[in-house]
């Protein structure tokens, strides 16, 4: 089966190649985290690597810093916009809320023959619609968007989370999403590094480990796993024995070399 790639070459690949197709994905982190700088390169490589429009839905930020925050990483979404591949949507939840938005959006998503839809973020819309009618109208927008055959992404701002603390809601949020790709940042011997976990991929293998990955001038990097430490998602992180092992070794070479 083909699968959504989101051209970050290491991400694709714990992913065993993409996301599936019109699967609704959640990328949950706290703030600062990268959330927006991956929707926009997800959506910006999907219409320039591989052949699918995309809209950046936004209940948060103003256009300008958008098109600016965008162009920092090289990416010209003016460009894309005149060329008709690309759109951003700023709305007010309320407008999409009991079906409301939905002309708006299906016009659009005509329009462009859009592919792919990143919403940013869906904390915002809980905020706005409160927790009664969250499930009801997050499963709407959800379904919604499946229906006509798109991508998704949902931003979801949680404060530091870790598996066996999500929120009620947060937890109620996950099922209705097909994937769930966690941005953390982790305290290694007294540094704030980040760490890119997948938790969770409906009918599909993925990559299991905690990544390291940064954000950089040209968005998301993915790198290799902390494989020497364990520990990182309670907070509390040491080194696997292995590694202490290692260290010692040297240690002990190094002292008999002298
Ligand atoms: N042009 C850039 N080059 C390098 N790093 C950048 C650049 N722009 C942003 N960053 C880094 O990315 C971080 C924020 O990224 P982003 O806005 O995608 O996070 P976010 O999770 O969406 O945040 P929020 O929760 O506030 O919406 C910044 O704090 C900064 O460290
Ligand atoms: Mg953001």
């Amino acid at each position: 089966m083909t699968r959504v790639r989101t051209g970050s070459v290491e991400l694709d690949e714990m992913l065993k190649g993409g996301f599936m197709p019109t699967d609704a994905v959640m990328i949950a982190g706290s703030a600062g985290t990268g959330k927006t700088t991956l929707a926009l390169q997800y959506l910006v490589n999907g219409i320039t690597q591989f052949g699918e429009n995309g809209i950046y839905l936004s209940f948060e930020q103003m256009p300008d810093q958008i098109y600016r925050d965008a162009a920092a990483f090289g990416w010209d979404l003016k460009k894309l916009e005149e060329e008709g591949k690309f759109r951003i949507v700023l709305t007010s939840p309320n407008v999409l809320l009991a079906g409301g938005g939905e002309t708006l959006l299906d016009e659009m998503i005509k329009e462009i023959g859009a592919k792919r839809i990143a919403i940013d973020s869906l904390s915002h819309f809980a905020m706005f619609i409160g927790e009664d009618k969250l499930r009801l109208e997050a499963y709407r927008l959800v379904c919604f968007v499946k229906a006509r055959g798109l991508s998704s992404l949902y931003l979801w701002e949680a404060p530091q989370l870790i598996g066996a603390s999500f929120s009620v809601t947060e937890v109620g949020m996950s099922f209705l999403v097909d994937c769930i790709v966690l941005l953390r940042t982790v305290e290694i011997d007294s540094a704030l590094r980040k760490g890119l976990v997948i938790l969770k991929m409906r009918g599909s293998d993925h990559d299991k480990r905690l990544r390291e990955y940064e954000i950089t001038a040209s968005g998301m990097k993915v790198f290799a796993p902390f494989n020497q430490y364990q520990g990182l998602m309670t907070g509390s992180p040491t080194k696997v024995a292995s590694e202490k092992f290692k260290e010692m070794f040297s240690t002990v070479a190094k002292s008999n070399k002298k």
